[in-house]
């Protein structure tokens, strides 16, 4: 993972967390916006993927939750616990307001539903685990953010590997992102940038696009993406379907390629439905078309986990056995201080995950993949 670009995207996010501080307003704000009809889309998409492949699922791991926009969808799916993960800390503390107001306003929903929600800087970095104990889930999401891990091949491969490590076999992970071929041909070959009145895309990757780091900024009007100045926008990675594949089955994730759902592919291009990787369909009345062209680039994409490769059993075990040695070190030197730390939280302590000292060292993820260069490099090269 590079760690500057993940530090500005932490800002870019942070620093739009706090423009939709009361739900209630930024609800009305969000109605007069111009990219309303593709929020309203987007979120009909996630849904519909939520309805059908984590319905009345016990536990989700939501990887990049953002401020929490999919609460609902979560309740309405009947999912029963969620634990929501990002980057910035701001979008975290909204997504644990606008859940502590829900709980509000339906008090009887928490014998139900429970979510938490922790800040994370890890996910592309090194494994992320819960404490010791705690059951895998059963479904995994990653909402319009898997591209952010596109920086690098190291990153990319510790997200699925913190995938992987965390969903039960026969679990689904379940995601939408922009695809990298659709960004390429909106901005053409020849362009570096494209412009018009809902969306901006500026190319800042040389030459070739490279299976990782082909940076390119991408300002969709009136959204979380906008740039706060005329050179803006999120700083995003050109997603190639072949890679991710590729990765993904390393972990054991084996791609879902039929939804059998009809309203859920109706959402997408009908060429796509026996093809993974969905193209959004948008259809907006009384909207600028360009507003179509920023949908259009999104996919979505479903992976079941088959198997549980040898390198992801193995390191659950370690993590377990490396958690109980520093239990039982800590307890015979500091026995007074962690158990206060026990009592406090109501169970075992654990080690903090964001802190570099206490967590498991950088995974080499091995595995058949040989990286840049190689496999994916041709894969790459057949794309573009
Ligand atoms: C476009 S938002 C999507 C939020 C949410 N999933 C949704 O669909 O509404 C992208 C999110 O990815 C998060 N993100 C980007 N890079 C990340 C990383 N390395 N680790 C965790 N979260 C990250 C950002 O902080 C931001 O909240």
């Amino acid at each position: 993972m590079d760690l500057e670009v993940q530090e500005r995207t932490r800002a870019h996010y942070d620093r739009h967390a706090p423009a939709d501080a009361n739900s209630r307003q930024g609800m009305e704000e969000r109605q007069n916006g111009l990219a309303f009809p593709l929020k309203q889309f987007h979120n009909e998409v996630k849904k519909q993927l939520l309805y059908r492949f984590a319905r009345d699922k016990p536990r989700l791991l939501d990887l990049a939750c953002g401020r929490g926009g999919d609460l609902h969808k979560w309740v309405g799916a009947g999912v029963r616990y969620v634990k929501g993960l990002d980057l910035s800390p701001n979008e975290i503390d909204e997504a644990r307001r606008r859940y502590q107001e829900l709980l509000t306003r339906k008090p009887n929903l928490g014998q139900r539903f429970r979510a938490d929600f922790e800040p994370s800087d890890i996910l592309g970095v090194r494994d992320w685990m819960d404490e010791p104990g705690a059951p895998k889930y059963d479904i995994v999401s990653c909402m319009f953010a898997i591209h952010y891990f596109f920086v690098t091949e190291a990153g990319l491969k510790q997200f699925f590997r913190n995938v992987s490590l965390n969903l039960n076999t026969g679990g689904y992970f379940v995601g939408t992102c922009p695809d990298g071929k659709q960004v390429m041909s909106a901005i053409g070959d020849k362009a570096e940038v494209f412009k018009s009145p809902a969306l901006i895309l500026r190319k800042l990757w040389q030459g070739k696009p490279a299976c990782f780091g082909s940076t390119f900024k991408c300002a969709i009007n009136d959204t979380v993406t906008q740039g706060l100045d005329d050179e803006g926008g999120s700083e995003e990675f050109l997603v190639f379907w072949n890679v991710l594949k590729a990765l993904a089955q390393e972990v054991g994730l084996t791609p879902v390629a039929e939804y059998n759902d009809d309203m859920l592919d109706s959402s997408f291009l009908k060429g796509d439905k026996k093809h993974p990787f969905k193209h959004f369909n948008p259809r907006f009345d009384r909207s600028h078309p360009s507003l179509e062209t920023a949908s259009a680039l999104n996919v979505a994409f479903v992976f079941q986990k088959a198997s549980e490769p040898e390198g992801i059993s193995s390191a659950r075990i370690q993590k377990r056995k490396a958690e109980e040695e520093s239990l039982d070190g800590a307890a015979s030197e500091q026995p007074t201080k962690r158990q206060k730390q026990a009592d406090q939280n109501g169970h075992a302590p654990s080690t903090s995950q964001s802190d570099p000292q206490q967590g498991p060292p950088p995974s080499s993820a091995p595995g058949r993949y040989r990286g840049q260069g190689s496999e994916l490099a041709r894969l790459v090269m057949l794309l573009c």
